[in-house]
């Protein structure tokens, strides 16, 4: 996780919002702003990923970058992790679902493996979503936060790991969640690529989030015939408390065994699920074996959810010295440079040009 925090109250000093809308609305407190480029976030990541696995970065057959948040769009953000793990067999996928971005990477992978095609791969979820952020928009700036986390799945004759998977699409409400500015699609229409507006209906995404993730649950679960009971626990896609808590009720799961990060993350778009997992991991809430639920919705409106048999063993077989550099500065400093390189009219720029950004992208 990127070290720098940024508060409520930190929001608070240059948009219309409060510590107590943006808590009871939505569960959260902080969130992280990266100081370094989501390619660094990823390969710090993928390193710890495969030092927990034993793996070197030659063993690795296949690397899922699993994001909205791209370096460029040519060469893929992937193709960049690999060059820095060394993985040099590695085929690299860039994978952009929106925030289940990260699952139809676990989803992908799997099937993969499955069919013989890769051994050993590496799945990445990771956002850099304060790059692209209009931090004059309160109705979105509060809700989102960077972040990444990267998992290691292996072919093996033990049914474990992705077992079972429910995956669609909600293109009905397509337009409720959409990021104009980025993409080919914005070329020659007089917008300048990268000055970014959300077009963003809260309460519409909402709504359709807590059906088709529950819905997707509950379809999964009858598919292989487990119940709500035979769960040990939910990691799911973070953007709300409600909308967890409102999925955890149709699902049939009590609270107790969901684990939560929105409060101290955020939504972290792709990466809110491997971070969410590798803390439960960390803090002992996945046992071998564990039987694990994962639902997940993004812009699209993409959903999912997917059962998850843990293997044997919960404690990592080597560490990783990669790490990021030391922080410089705070959150809110991050995200006020980003800030003075918007225009007027509150369209993000994407930063990059600003001056605590431009060493990361030189
Ligand atoms: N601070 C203060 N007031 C705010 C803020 C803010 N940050 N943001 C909006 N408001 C105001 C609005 O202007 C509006 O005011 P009005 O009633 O005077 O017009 C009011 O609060 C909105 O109130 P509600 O609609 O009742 O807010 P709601 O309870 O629906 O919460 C929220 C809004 C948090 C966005 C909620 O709808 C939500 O979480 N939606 C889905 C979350 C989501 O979409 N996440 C990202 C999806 S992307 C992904 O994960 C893939």
């Amino acid at each position: 996780m990127p070290p720098a925090v940024l508060t409520n109250a930190d929001l608070s000093t240059f948009l219309d919002t409060s510590d107590e809308w943006i808590i009871s609305r939505t569960g959260m407190k902080e969130r992280r702003i990266a100081h370094v480029t989501a390619l660094e976030l990823s390969t710090v990541a993928a390193s710890r990923a495969l030092a927990c696995a034993g793996l070197q970065a030659t063993d690795v057959d296949l690397i899922i970058y699993g994001s909205c948040s791209n370096e460029e769009a040519v060469p893929n953000s992937a193709s960049g992790v690999q060059a820095a793990l060394g993985a040099t067999h590695a085929a690299s996928i860039d994978l952009n679902t929106a925030c289940t971005s990260f699952l139809y990477g676990l989803a992908t992978a799997t099937a993969m493996i499955r069919t013989g095609m890769a051994r050993n791969a590496v799945v990445i979820g990771v956002e850099l979503i304060s790059r692209y952020m209009d931090w004059s928009n309160r109705n979105v700036a509060v809700l989102f936060g960077d972040g990444a986390a990267a998992v290691v799945l292996q072919a093996s004759d033990v049914e474990s790991g992705l077992i079972g998977s429910v995956l669609g699409c909600d293109t009905e409400a397509r337009a409720s969640l959409r990021v104009r500015g980025v993409g080919c699609g914005y070329a020659g229409r007089g917008i300048t690529l990268g000055d970014t507006t959300w077009d963003f209906d809260g309460p519409v995404i909402f709504k359709r989030a807590v059906r088709a993730m529950a819905d997707a649950s509950t379809k999964v679960m009858q598919q292989h015939g487990v119940t709500a009971d035979d769960v040990d626990l939910v990691v799911p896609h973070q953007a709300n408390l409600r909308i967890i808590e409102a999925v955890a009720k149709q699902a049939g799961v009590p609270m107790a065994k969901v684990m939560l990060t929105v409060e101290q993350y955020g939504n972290m778009s792709a990466a809110t699920v491997p971070v969410a997992l590798v803390e439960a991991l960390e803090t002992g809430r996945v046992k071998p074996g564990s039987l694990l639920l994962m639902p997940g919705f993004g812009g699209g409106l993409t959903w999912c959810s997917m059962l998850v048999r843990w293997g044997s063993r919960v404690t990592p077989l080597g560490s990783s010295d990669r790490a990021l550099p030391p922080l410089t500065t705070t959150a809110l400093d991050l995200v006020n440079s980003i800030r003075a390189s918007q225009d007027p009219h509150g369209r993000s720029a994407t930063g990059l040009q600003s001056p605590v950004f431009a060493e990361q992208h030189r």
